[in-house]
């Protein structure tokens, strides 16, 4: 008998049916489920949600979410998904490449048969070939088509310009990575064709003969130079571009797309060029207008004065500039001190600023050190939060 089955008798029996071998049957999936159940009831069984439970660690969900869900500005398109389009090949080659090397030999002997075998033997090798090689012309073309639509919609300016940059450094890499592959196959045109580049490399201004002769590995072209140009084919450049790729686009996410400049003319609701960045909200044409304390300052010099209640909270950027003006005025002026008795006070402040002197000359100290006069500001914020 069954352990269920025991279980079921006893449990009739000790009700006092007497009916045990009446009690219906359970199906196979009741029995399944109690057996979970007596399993979870014994800690020997657990549903884990893998996802969740990694999800929770790295927040996937959280990262995934600010770089699929960004606010994008108005007047977005097709130009756009260059920069996709040159990850995506990147991407290709990479694969390509892994699967071009499971056949690939870098010896200067060994390398033309292992990539004629590949082409003409290797099941869908000659297809994987041309996908690598045509893709690598396609990834030049697209990052030079990604790089023009950054310069001609001005998206290299403040703050994108490190990610420029960046692109740059991935722009150079990039044609290394087309330098260092084309000597693979190790055929006549290759092998000519690199000693061109290193030529022209060798005749670049100050680096250029150490970088020739790093290229080289040696003094002359030789099955050493081979091993370089393959470690850095397969290794070292692919590494850096990734990584400089995952910097891009962090930075593409961090500081938001810019807009079309046509877009940029009228500047959209609730963007201040004072706004901090923030993480995945597109930011849009703040780099045509000064950035720094001096447009608070300027906009409230134009402004009558206003109480300090009046004071705008929101406005992130005149607030700074107070607190800066502040610390000034505690550096420069004993005036401001509340402790001095007011006589004392006045003096000073008569001999640093004339004209308010001349009015009215306050009995007591101001209870703001902001609210004190400083010479040194030409935007007269200091009236404005007096
Ligand atoms: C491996 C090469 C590259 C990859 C995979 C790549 C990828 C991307 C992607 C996916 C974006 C966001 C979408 C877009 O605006 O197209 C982007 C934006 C950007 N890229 Fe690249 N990029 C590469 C090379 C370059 C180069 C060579 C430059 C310039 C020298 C550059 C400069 C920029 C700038 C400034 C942005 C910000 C665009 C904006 O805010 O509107 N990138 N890149």
């Amino acid at each position: 008998m069954s352990l269920l089955k025991r279980k079921e008798k006893e449990t009739a029996e000790a009700n006092g049916s007497g009916e045990a071998e009446a009690v219906a049957k359970p199906s196979k999936g009741e029995r399944m489920g109690q057996a979970k159940d007596l399993a979870v009831h014994h800690g020997t069984h657990k549903s884990i949600d893998v996802a969740g439970w990694v999800d929770s660690r790295v927040n996937a969900t959280g990262i995934f979410t600010a770089m699929m869900s960004r606010h994008v500005p108005k007047g977005t398109n097709w130009f756009y998904t260059l920069g996709s389009a040159t990850m995506f090949i990147f991407a290709m080659q990479a694969i390509t490449g892994v699967f071009l090397s499971m056949y690939y030999t870098p010896s200067a002997t060994q390398a033309y048969a292992s990539i004629t075998h590949m082409t003409n033997e290797v099941f869908m090798g000659e297809f994987v070939r041309g996908l690598h090689k045509w893709g690598a012309s396609l990834m030049i073309i697209l990052i030079f088509l990604h790089m023009a639509r950054t310069f001609f919609f001005g998206a290299y300016k403040y703050p994108r310009e490190l990610n420029w940059v960046i692109g740059v450094v991935l722009l150079i890499l990039t044609t290394v990575m087309g330098l260092t592959g084309y000597l693979l196959p190790f055929d006549q045109r290759s092998f000519w064709a690199t000693i061109v580049a290193n030529n022209i490399t060798a005749s670049g201004p100050i680096v250029g003969p150490y970088l020739a002769d790093f290229l080289r590995a040696g003094p002359d072209f030789s099955a050493t130079t081979l091993s370089r140009f393959y470690a850095l084919h397969m290794m070292v450049i692919p590494g850096l571009i990734g990584a400089l790729i995952g910097a891009h686009l962090f930075f593409v996410v961090k500081l938001g797309t810019t807009a079309p400049p046509w877009v940029r003319a009228g500047r959209p609701k609730g963007s201040r060029p004072e706004e901090e960045v923030t993480a995945g909200v597109a930011r849009e044409d703040f780099d045509e207008v000064p950035v720094n304390g001096a447009v608070a300052a300027a906009a409230s010099a134009a402004e009558p004065p206003v109480k300090e209640a009046e004071v705008d909270q929101e406005d992130a950027q005149a607030a700074e500039a107070e607190e800066v003006e502040a610390k000034e005025s505690e550096e420069t002026e004993a005036a401001v001190e509340p402790e001095e008795p007011a006589e004392e006070a006045t003096a000073e402040e008569g001999s640093v600023e004339e004209p308010a002197a001349d009015e009215t000359a306050p009995e007591e100290p101001p209870a703001d050190p902001a609210d004190a006069s400083d010479d040194s500001d030409p935007s007269g914020e200091g009236e404005v939060s007096s």
